[in-house]
């Protein structure tokens, strides 16, 4: 089978591999199309401090099951499902909780262990969700970016009260900004991004109002506008960003943020507790892939309006040097297996 390899970081080959054999208690897929996420690039270019090379990259994936291991229902081969990446122990405290998404011994598929840039993959049978067929396989690929959508909404429990600010309106903004439209329905959504295009897309996502926060001061031209955000997602995730959505809050807000910068950023509590801000995190998913596949299910979210661009596998490199160069036009690219 061929398989995208990351060798070593700046160094992707296509490679031929043996299909692996499912081992007990888990499924091989046979994987028909893939999403590019900016964690597969910061893979291929050395900037992510969990990987280990060589790897096969790749968290966003969709298939056919074509096998199965010892202990797995045969009945199974046949179905189209999508890979949930979060593989987890499930038995020390943060499963034991519900938050396999922060197990002690993590292991994120395309990161830890080989992903599903290849013609084959094999995963735990849990981690393979069956996708409705009135889900087309391109949308089914997109659940997983929507998962992370879900998750921090999930902690943070939007509604028709929240005034909204998104930072950033790349994949993880839009798929926020989706959530709070079509799922939460909350009142506004405000969503600030430095590129014009990438508000534009915020726009047909279901953005209220855009903001260009390039050379402009965010909290002063809210105050002027008189918006006091109730909930902020940060899906910018600079670490200037948190202190500022801090100053900015309304009182009683809650902010979420996403980011793994390991810079400093100064915050302070009085900023924190004069206002009761509630401040969330939220990593990957917990077990968050049936509620999204409700979501596409009943058309709650649309995730075609973030594709952009679709290749064959084997032009790999030129698929992940768009993506990473062009951000006013290319949002999510998918890969054919
Ligand atoms: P992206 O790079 O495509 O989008 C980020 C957007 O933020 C860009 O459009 C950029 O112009 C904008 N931006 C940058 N600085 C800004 C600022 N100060 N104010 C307003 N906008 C600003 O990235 P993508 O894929 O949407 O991911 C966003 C972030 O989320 C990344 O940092 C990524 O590491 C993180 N992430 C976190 C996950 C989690 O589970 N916690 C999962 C996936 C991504
Ligand atoms: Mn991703
Ligand atoms: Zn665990």
């Amino acid at each position: 089978m061929k398989s995208v390899v990351i060798q070593q970081p700046e160094v992707l080959v296509i490679e031929d591999r043996p299909v692996p054999q499912p081992q007990a208690g888990e499924v091989r897929l046979r994987v028909e199309s893939a999403g590019i996420c900016g964690s597969d690039v910061h893979i291929y270019r050395g900037h992510n401090p969990f990987a280990k090379y060589p790897r096969v990259i790749g968290h966003e994936f969709f298939g056919r099951i074509d096998a199965v291991g010892e202990g797995v229902d045969a009945s199974r081969v046949g179905q189209r499902v999508v890979g949930d990446p979060v593989v987890s122990c499930g038995h020390c405290y943060p499963c034991s909780v519900g938050r396999p998404n922060v197990c002690t011994s993590l292991q994120v598929i395309g990161v830890h262990r080989d992903g599903g840039f290849s013609e084959y993959i094999t995963l735990p049978a849990k981690n393979a969700h069956i996708v409705p067929d009135s889900i087309p396989d391109r949308e089914a690929t997109m659940i997983e970016p929507f998962t992370i959508a879900a998750n921090i909404c999930s902690q943070m429990n939007p509604g028709p009260l929240d005034v909204a600010l998104v930072y950033g309106a790349g994949p993880m903004g839009l798929t926020s900004i989706q959530a709070l439209r079509g799922v939460y329905g909350v009142k506004e959504i405000i969503v600030a991004d430095r590129i014009d295009e990438r508000l534009a897309m915020a726009k047909e996502n279901g953005a209220d109002r855009v903001i260009n926060n390039t050379d402009i001061d965010l909290t002063a031209e809210l105050a002027k506008l008189g918006i006091r955000p109730t909930l902020i997602i940060d899906a910018a995730c600079h670490p200037s960003i948190l202190p500022e959505a801090i100053g900015l809050a309304s009182p009683a807000a809650r902010i979420g943020i996403m980011g793994f910068s390991s810079d400093p950023c100064v915050i302070n509590q009085q900023g924190i507790t004069s206002k009761e801000l509630s401040i969330y995190s939220s990593r990957l998913n917990s077990n968050r892939f049936p509620m999204v596949i409700d979501w596409m299910k009943s058309k709650k979210i649309h995730p075609e309006k973030l594709i952009t661009h679709q290749f064959d596998y084997a032009q790999v490199i030129e698929a992940m040097e768009i993506f990473e160069k062009d951000p006013k036009f290319c949002c999510k690219v998918l890969l054919k297996f």
